[in-house]
């Protein structure tokens, strides 16, 4: 009797152990992830491996006429339309969706860009190329071609860029 109590202590002081041991575990590996997470947003302008047409930067504005915009959750399908109508008339010379052309490929763009920098890339981009960090390296990842000023609206930029929300 007193034997099996013995073994059951000891088995239960295993067990305990050994939960506490994973328990820390996984708290170290969720430790990590976050961290890692954290790292992908800090954004280093300098980082020479990193291409500017993807690095992350979701804090940057960019310089131009933007300050502050914010997106409805819900898509405007009519911008949308009129903004992809924008688009393929004034920008599909150098932009082409799904693909690399003379410019970037805009497809998920706001999972790098902020929406203010992008309003601000299509309106100003003279300035952005002059004086934005990200907009300086892109010039230089398309071998000098620089962004052109179609002279949009700022309604008009406002619906490309509800377009290029819906863009994966
Ligand atoms: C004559 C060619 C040309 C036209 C036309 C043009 N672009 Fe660009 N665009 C570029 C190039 C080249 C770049 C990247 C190099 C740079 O920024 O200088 C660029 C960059 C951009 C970027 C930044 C992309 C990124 O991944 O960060 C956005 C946004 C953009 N263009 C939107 C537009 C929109 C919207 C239009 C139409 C209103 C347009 N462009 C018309 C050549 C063009």
């Amino acid at each position: 009797m007193i034997k099996s109590l013995k073994l059951l202590v000891c088995l239960l002081l295993f067990v305990g152990c050994g939960n506490s041991q994973s328990n820390e575990k996984e708290k170290f590996s969720y430790e990590r992830t976050k961290k890692d997470k954290k790292e992908n947003v800090v954004v280093n302008h300098d980082n020479h491996d990193i291409k500017a047409s993807v690095m992350v930067d979701l804090v940057n504005k960019g310089v131009g006429p933007i300050k502050e915009i914010s997106f409805d959750n819900e898509i405007n399908p009519q911008l949308v339309s009129s903004g992809e109508e924008i688009f393929s008339k004034m920008c599909s010379a150098c932009h082409k969706v799904g693909k690399k052309f003379i410019g970037p490929k805009p497809n998920k763009i706001f999972d790098r860009r902020t929406p203010e920098w992008v309003m601000n890339m299509i309106l100003n981009p003279e300035e952005m190329v002059n004086n934005d960090p990200i907009a300086k390296k892109l010039l230089v990842e398309f071998n000098g071609a620089p962004m052109a000023n179609q002279n949009l609206t700022e309604d008009e930029a406002r619906a490309v860029v509800e377009y290029f929300r819906t863009l994966n």
